[in-house]
């Protein structure tokens, strides 16, 4: 797979076929229509006039695990429309916008083995819900400026490839989102905010058909369009969230808003870029520093080191790889390596992995550090059977652009928070079964706790499969 070569992204294709054009449309359209500052921000201005309510804090409800044998992802369950229907969207920092299969697609999921029930989406059978035109200001900032031959009754239009290569194309809609606003040590209520988000038509990959099929995607990246962004745009809440995801029990806790316990060390983002990256200084393997090149981590372009919750497995440079994979194969030398499904280093292995092999630490600037323990790196696929979570980013680029990128295996058991206001992100080992301390707005300090919608779920033991949504960039050249 060539990693350089999976952008592709969020394109704006105007449809050629004028689309039918309910009155809902027309009264979103008309509302804005002549005037000059139809940015986001005023958009945003006017629905927060609107709906007036404060979110402040938003409790998210998670479901999953991390297990590349098991779910390999996290899942949460988000109210859509009036009335409010559930959907369950994989929780994604890797990318941008929401979207949920729709009604008309040809290609859904319409099952799924994760024990949630999938529906599709209708705009028209919600009576909040309205398509979105391309000369309408979410459409023009999403794709930078007015799209060349647009008219007003014609669809904004999306198209999202993902790292894996799978991707989601239709249309954008906006409706009312049920959110559980946190008013209480471990108290909500239902409150709602309008957001625009996909309506998906056309699925590929893994997106269209897989037995752990989920509604949609929930992208929690940094661009306006996500729905973080169009929250805190109207004023609702800070851009502040943070994810723990339970790899042990499943599910987790997802909250937006400012943590207060626990307390987390932080590393600077790196600033202008696409996704949450890091700068990587050093990794140890059972105290001992890999004697890496300096620039290693870098891929020449300071770009540094993605974390990606989208992501299940961990990804580093081949030179990062085959240090660190040297430095624990050290302390087991009898161990005899097998390669499952063309990509999974494995062997056979009875009793503690913890006892057997290496504690890894990856130290960040700013005096961060994650640790990964051996039963976080190494998964399970039969009773004395392990796999390395471990990948070589160099081995699937072909142009030789080894990225460094963390996800849930490296991430679970650990509250990770998401300053954006403050361009920081840090994280702390956790119970992710437990409960941390949210402050809302007004600043009321309140317990948000851990939930798992999965634990009716069947596991599907021993299919190993890794989902990376990298690289979602505009893709202007197609304008
Ligand atoms: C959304 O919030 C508004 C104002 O709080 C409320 O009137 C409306 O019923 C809510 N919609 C849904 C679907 O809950
Ligand atoms: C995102 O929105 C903010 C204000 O809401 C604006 O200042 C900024 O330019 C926007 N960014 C992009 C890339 O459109
Ligand atoms: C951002 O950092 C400043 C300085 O450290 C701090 O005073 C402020 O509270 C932080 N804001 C948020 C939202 O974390
Ligand atoms: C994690 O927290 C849960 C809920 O408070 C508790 O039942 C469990 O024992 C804790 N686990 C550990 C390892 O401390």
């Amino acid at each position: 797979m060539d990693l350089g070569r999976l952008l592709l992204a969020i394109a704006a294709v105007l449809s050629l076929t004028p689309v039918v054009c309910g009155n809902v449309v027309f009264k979103v359209h008309n509302k804005f229509k002549g005037r000059e500052d139809r940015s986001l921000t005023a958009m945003r201005a006017h629905d927060a006039r609107r709906h007036g309510r404060l979110l402040s804090a938003v409790d998210l409800h998670l479901g999953g695990n991390g297990h590349p044998s098991e779910t390999g992802l996290y899942f949460a369950k988000i109210g859509i429309g009036t009335p409010s229907k559930d959907y369950y969207v994989q929780v994604d920092t890797g990318s941008d916008i929401l979207w949920v299969n729709c009604i008309g697609c040809d290609k859904c999921p319409r099952k799924s083995d994760l024990g949630i029930e999938l529906s599709l989406y209708d705009p028209k059978s919600s009576s909040t819900g309205n398509l979105v035109t391309c000369d309408e200001g979410f459409c023009t900032s999403t794709y930078n400026g007015p799209l060349p031959g647009c008219r007003p009754d014609l669809l904004c239009q999306y198209n999202v490839v993902y790292g894996d290569g799978s991707s989601t194309a239709g249309y954008f809609v906006k409706d009312s989102v049920q959110l559980d606003q946190v008013t209480g040590n471990l108290q909500t209520s239902s409150t709602n905010g309008s957001i625009t988000f996909g309506c998906g038509d056309k699925q590929s990959g893994e997106l269209g058909s897989s037995s752990e099929a989920l509604d949609g995607i929930l992208g929690f990246g940094q661009a306006n369009s996500s729905m973080l962004s169009q929250l805190a745009s109207s004023g609702k809440v800070k851009k502040i969230f943070a994810h723990c995801l339970d790899s042990v029990n499943g599910g987790g806790i997802f909250a937006i808003g400012d943590v207060m316990q626990p307390k987390v060390n932080t590393t600077p983002l790196v600033p202008s870029q696409p996704h949450y990256n890091v700068i990587m200084k050093e990794v140890e393997v059972g105290g001992d520093v890999l004697p890496l090149p300096t620039d290693v981590f870098d891929s020449g372009d300071g770009k540094g080191t993605i974390i990606d919750s989208g992501t299940t497995l961990a990804y580093l440079p081949d030179e990062v790889y085959k240090q660190l994979m040297n430095a624990i194969m050290a302390k087991q030398p009898g161990l005899k390596l097998h390669t499952v499904e063309e990509q999974f280093s494995c062997f056979q292995f009875v009793g503690s992995v913890d006892d057997g092999f290496p504690v890894v630490k990856f130290h960040f600037a700013g005096s961060l550090t994650l640790t990964v323990y051996p039963h976080d790196y190494l998964f399970q696929i039969r009773e004395d059977a392990w796999c390395f979570g471990w990948m070589d980013s160099g081995i699937q680029s072909k142009d030789g652009k080894d990225m460094t990128l963390l996800g849930d295996l490296v991430l679970s058991n650990k509250l990770v928070l998401y300053n954006l206001e403050n361009q920081t992100i840090g994280w702390t080992e956790y119970n992710c079964s437990s409960s941390i301390k949210v402050k809302d707005n007004s600043g009321a300090v309140y317990s948000v706790g851990a939930h798992d919608l999965s634990s009716s779920a069947t596991l599907v033991i021993g299919r190993v499969f890794s989902v990376f949504s990298l690289f979602v960039y505009m893709l202007h050249s197609l304008l």
